[in-house]
């Protein structure tokens, strides 16, 4: 007799501390203590349910059903009370004490930064910038800047030719068509680069990629000499690596070009090429519709990747698009 009336006093006392408790709650996980704390498998409320096995029948006719009552009471205030809070997802994204989240901010290529820069040097030069396009006739890559077909010269641009065949269109192999493009719609005097990217179909080392960057340079006058291309050079090659830059120039070979120069600077301790260029061929002028005794010019071609490998100590052509997240996070 005395179990029975402390279960019927338990139940109502149970009945009032949740009801009481469950008002308060402001959040899903103190709900679900509450919840263990009467309802779990040693809840207070399942202790009562369980030592119904201690009373007589008659008493357990009484009880039972007011504890089964409370138990689904309970069971629905819970379910309805949880109903009204936020989910822990929103309290997290409503706590304005937490610290922000850290947000990455991308940032620029190595290869677009240094373009940028040498844009701007000769644009303070004077000079234009424009742009050609990356899929070529074979006019314009080979034919008019005085390569003819079956010339040995054109071994020197292994070509991704493109299908069809017969079309003979093709990879740029260098920025140099652009030359072309621009003289045939262009009068002298003028002073342009042209920086763009272009493919070469050849074996890869630590200073030859398929796939990089070039400008081309361009200036057409008439009494452009070897003189001026040499202070235009030399102006460049100190704003961009300082003062103190060491280079070269060495007689070289293009058929666009008489004579033909190259660009050297010093690279992982030992000079590397970084321009091809010379005066403007007379058969260039001619093939354009310009009279080459009135005008002359001085061309260049710098490889973009191999002047910022310079600039900012890059050991391998490669890096650039081989999409290592480490290389690039350091720029
Ligand atoms: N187009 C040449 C190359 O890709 C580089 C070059 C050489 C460009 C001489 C020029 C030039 O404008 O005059 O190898």
């Amino acid at each position: 007799m005395v179990l029975s009336i402390k279960m019927k006093r338990d139940i109502e006392e149970i009945k009032k501390i949740v009801i009481e408790e469950i008002k308060k709650l402001t959040d899903s996980k103190n709900l679900e203590a509450l919840k263990i704390k009467y309802l779990g498998r040693k809840g207070e409320l399942t202790e009562v349910l369980r030592s119904l096995k201690d009373l007589s029948l008659e008493e357990r006719r009484e009880i039972g059903p007011l504890a089964q009552k409370l138990k689904k009471e309970l069971e629905k205030l819970f379910t309805e009370k949880l109903k009204t809070l936020p989910t822990a997802r929103q309290v997290k994204a409503i706590d304005i004490t937490k610290p922000a989240r850290k947000l990455e901010t991308g940032h620029l290529h190595p290869l677009t930064k240094i373009e940028e820069e040498i844009r701007q040097i000769f644009l303070s030069l004077n000079f234009s910038v424009v742009e050609g396009p990356e899929m070529e006739d074979e006019y314009h890559n080979f034919d008019a800047l005085n390569i003819p077909k079956d010339h040995p010269a054109r071994d020197a641009w292994d070509t991704f030719w493109l299908k069809p065949e017969n079309q003979k269109l093709l990879l740029r192999t260098h920025t140099s068509p652009m030359q072309i493009r621009y003289m045939e719609a262009h009068e002298p005097p003028f002073q342009i680069i042209v920086p763009g990217r272009v493919f070469r179909f050849e074996a890869t080392d630590a200073s030859h990629e398929t796939n990089f960057s070039q400008m081309e340079g361009l200036m057409v006058g008439e009494d452009i000499s070897l003189a001026n291309f040499k202070f235009i050079i030399e102006k460049f090659l100190k704003k961009l690596f300082g003062e103190k830059t060491d280079f070269e120039f060495r007689p070289s070979y293009y058929p666009f070009v008489e004579p033909g120069v190259d660009v050297y600077m010093k690279w992982n301790n030992r000079w590397l090429e970084v321009a091809g260029s010379g005066m403007v061929h007379p058969e260039v002028f001619r093939s354009v519709g310009y009279d080459p005794y009135k005008w002359q010019g001085f061309a260049f071609g710098f490889g973009i990747n191999r002047l910022a490998m310079i600039k900012y100590k890059i050991p391998d052509i490669r890096l650039f698009y081989n999409g290592d997240l480490r290389f690039i996070k350091q720029f």
